[in-house]
This record gives structure tokens, sequence and C-alpha cells, in this order.
């Protein structure tokens, strides 16, 4: 064995002692400073978090308030909104009412003023419209209104433009009880003969001689002979109105056949009838009584459209008011 060795052994086993104390202060001097920097590390993480996190709940704070004022301003906006909508609604209200106000009268406001639509009619009671063509004719009209005011009751006359200068008092007379002063033409003529022109022509003079007498217009047109075409579709702005019942007084010239067609009348009807013939004046003076005992309203054509819901449009046809 050699002792250098040994000692040498002894002194690398020094060595190795000194340099692994060396060491070992060495690692746990490095390793303080690793852990006072992960600390310093861990309180800089730390004091970031902390402050991040207040800066996140400051953040969120002034978002809530911003919030808050949003929420103030759009309720500030809405209530400005509700106020607006208060105020359209009201409008709309007060223009439906002014509707409301306007709808009967309407014929009225378009054309001047008329008196055959009255107010107050009781759209659930039944109702007849009674028309008379080819007036006026005062032996027979005359008649026809003494029997009509008598029992409150109300038609319509589909004149011919010519014979409303002789007749102007009939005319006349009739609008003034409320009845319907509606055109069957100047001439009696046959419009599907005639060029658009000449419809024109036919409603015109029609238009002004009426107006001559009563101040408005008429709102509706009786073809004579019931006959149309497209062309008098196109042209015609009013209404055409036809028939439900035919009382063929015309061809009977008698009252009690009349009577016999006029048997059965139902709600809405329209009666076909002639001021030119005393048997048709006789009739109604029966008739009249007859259909107001049995309930029924007796109503001019705008007035049946008006009650029974009707828009009736020009040059359309209508047969009656159902
Ligand atoms: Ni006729």
């Amino acid at each position: 064995m050699d002792n250098r060795g040994k000692h040498f052994k002894d002194e690398s086993g020094i060595f190795e002692r000194e340099s692994y104390r060396v060491r070992s202060i060495m690692n746990q001097r490095k390793r303080r400073s690793e852990m006072k920097t992960r600390v310093m590390l861990f309180g800089t993480g730390l004091v970031l978090v902390v402050v991040l996190t207040v800066l996140a709940f400051k953040l969120a704070g002034l978002n809530g308030e911003s919030d808050k004022q949003d929420n103030v301003s759009a309720a500030g906006s809405s209530s400005v909104n509700g106020e607006e909508q208060k105020e359209n609604k009201q409008k709309k209200k007060n223009d439906d009412k002014e509707k409301d106000k306007e709808e009967p009268a309407k014929p009225a406001v378009a054309t001047g003023k008329k008196k055959w639509l009255r107010d107050g009619l009781d759209p659930d009671k039944p109702m007849v419209a009674l028309t008379f063509d080819d007036g006026p004719y005062t032996p027979v009209t005359s008649k026809i209104l003494k029997v009509l005011k008598k029992y409150d009751a109300r038609a319509t006359f589909f004149v011919v433009g010519n014979r409303v200068p002789q007749y102007e008092d009939m005319v006349k007379q009739a609008y003034e009880q409320g009845n319907e002063i509606a055109t069957h033409t100047y001439n009696h003529a046959n419009l599907t003969k005639l060029s658009k022109k000449g419809i024109k022509d036919e409603l015109n003079k029609s238009r002004e001689v009426i107006k001559d007498v009563i101040g408005c217009s008429f709102s509706t047109l009786r073809p004579p002979g019931g006959s149309i075409n497209d062309k008098m579709r196109s042209v015609i702005k009013v209404p055409m109105i036809y028939w439900s019942v035919d009382t063929e007084d015309w061809k009977s010239r008698n009252a009690k056949s009349v009577l016999n067609e006029c048997e059965v009348i139902q709600d809405g009807d329209i009666v076909l009838m002639h001021d030119l013939y005393p048997s048709t004046a006789d009739a109604v003076k029966k008739l009249v009584p007859r259909l107001v005992k049995e309930g029924y309203q007796l109503v001019t054509v705008d007035e049946l459209f008006h009650y029974k819901g009707i828009n009736a449009k020009g040059g359309k046809v209508y047969m009656s008011g159902r």
C-alpha cells in the first residue's frame, strides 16, 4: 500500500470532501439565489396579477357604469320613442276617427252635398233597395214619392238625363226626400253600341244636367237594357247597378203582377221598377207598407252598399247588397 497514495488518497479525499463542501455551499447559495429569484418572480407575478385584477375590476366597473349610462340613455330614448309611439298611435287613432267620421259622408265629400246616405240605419235589420228607371215622369214619380215620404222610406231613381229638365221638380223633390239620384244615361242609349267617347259623353251630359238641379252628381249607373261590354267596364268610373228582383212592370203594366214578383224579397235585394207606369205607382203603394211591416229598411243603393260593407268599384256590376 502506498501512503502517499493513501495520503493523496486521503488528501484527495479531503479535497474531494472540501470541494464537495464548497460545491454544496455554492449550490446552496445558488439554490438560495434561485429561490430568491423565484420568490421575486412569484411576488412580481402576484403583484402583477393583483394589479391586473384590480384594473380588470375597475374596467368592468367603468363598463358597468357606461352600461348603466347606456341603459339610462336607452331608457331615455325608449321613453322618447315611447312618446313618439304614443303620439303616432294617437295620430293613427285620430286618423282612424277622421276616417270613421268621413266614411259615411264619403260620396258627399267626393261630389258635393248628398242626402242619400243616412246615418243610424240598423245594419242587422234587413234592407231592400227599390229602384226606378226611365223617369222622371210626374204623374207616376209624384205618387211614388208620396208613398216613400209617408213611410220614411228611400229609393233610387235612375233618371234619363234628357228628361231631367222637363221634370226638374220631381228630381228636386226626390232628392230633398233623401232619395238617390242616379243615372240611366242621357239618351237612354245602349252604351255597348257607342265608342269610348260616346259613352263618356252620355255620362258627362247626365252629370251636368243632374248637378244643375240638385247640386251634386250621381254615384251609380244603370246601363239601359242591362247591356254592358268590356269597353264600358274600362271607361265607366262608377259602379253599374243591376238588380236581383225583376218586377217586369213594363211588361205586365199590372200592379198585382208586380206585387207577385215581389212576393219573395230577401235582405239585400235590389228591385227593378220603372216610374213610367201608373200600375207601378199602384204596386208601390202596397209594396212599401208591406215591406216596412215585415221589418225591412227601405234604403238607397248607396246606403245598401254602405251598410252591407260593399266597397262598390267603378266599372263593376253589382246585382244586390249580398
Ligand atoms: Ni231603361
